[in-house]
């Protein structure tokens, strides 16, 4: 079976840009993830859409609320049809079980995967929230956490995928945003790593927004960094 290691972000303010773009690739090519700001702008129509045309879509957002209500949006998500979606472990275990009880209703059920720690958060962000762990520490604490409450993986920098792999096993997900080829600039990334870094260092997925979807010709920059995995 086909296997797309590439979810492209699809990072546009509408549905007529984002259906566009999925008309230029195909599903045997990528995968596809739904964030807030389309989400907002377009709702589940859209993803309903983008899941009838064959794509395995991720819906990137994010939740983090009480137990109850994260288990009937999980269960919501679940029933649009998505390949996977994500929470925040800060929300703790008994969140993170409620969401997994939730995706339990559909046959088929999405990957639920989680946050650790935002990488645009620093150290001193955390101290300012009153959270005094270094934050490599936390960030395998919540991984742990994720793992232990019945979740699929974790959304992490592909710089700390080896680490990572290396503590909560083989079988976790990995999916790794940040991740630029040798080709693109970085735009507002600092940690960037290519794709078959990523790759090497244990991601199982990777997230990939604008070289792809600002590239003039997004199907054919997605043919190079596809190309580019599979010589690994
Ligand atoms: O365009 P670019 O490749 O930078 O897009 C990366 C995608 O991954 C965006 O949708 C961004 O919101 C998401 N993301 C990220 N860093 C994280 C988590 C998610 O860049 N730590």
């Amino acid at each position: 079976m086909n296997d797309p290691r590439i979810i492209v972000a699809l990072d546009f303010a509408g549905k007529k840009q984002a259906l566009e773009f999925a008309r230029k690739t195909t599903p045997a090519q990528c995968r596809l993830k739904v964030g807030k700001e389309l989400f907002t702008s377009c709702g589940p129509a859209l993803v309903e859409e983008l899941v009838a045309a064959g794509y395995d879509v991720f819906l990137d957002l994010k939740f983090h609320d009480i137990p109850n209500t994260v288990q009937k949006a999980a269960s919501a998500a679940a029933r649009l049809g998505v390949w996977m979606l994500n929470v925040h472990a800060l929300g703790g275990s008994a969140m993170m079980r409620a969401a997994r009880d939730g995706v339990e209703i559909v046959a088929r059920r999405p990957f639920l995967i989680a946050v650790t720690v935002l990488t645009s958060m620093s150290e001193q962000d955390l101290r300012d929230s009153g959270i005094d762990k270094p934050l490599p520490q936390l960030v395998r604490q919540l991984a742990r956490n994720t793992l232990d409450s019945g979740l699929d993986g974790v959304v992490c920098s592909a710089r700390e995928a080896a680490g990572l792999r290396a503590d909560i096993g083989d079988a976790a997900l990995l999916v790794t945003p940040g991740i630029r080829p040798e080709w693109a600039r970085a735009d507002d990334q600092q940690r960037i790593v290519t794709p078959r870094q990523a790759l090497a260092a244990g991601a199982s997925y990777l997230v990939i927004g604008r070289p792809i979807t600002g590239h003039a010709d997004p199907a054919y920059a997605l043919e190079l960094i596809s190309e580019s995995i599979a010589q690994r």
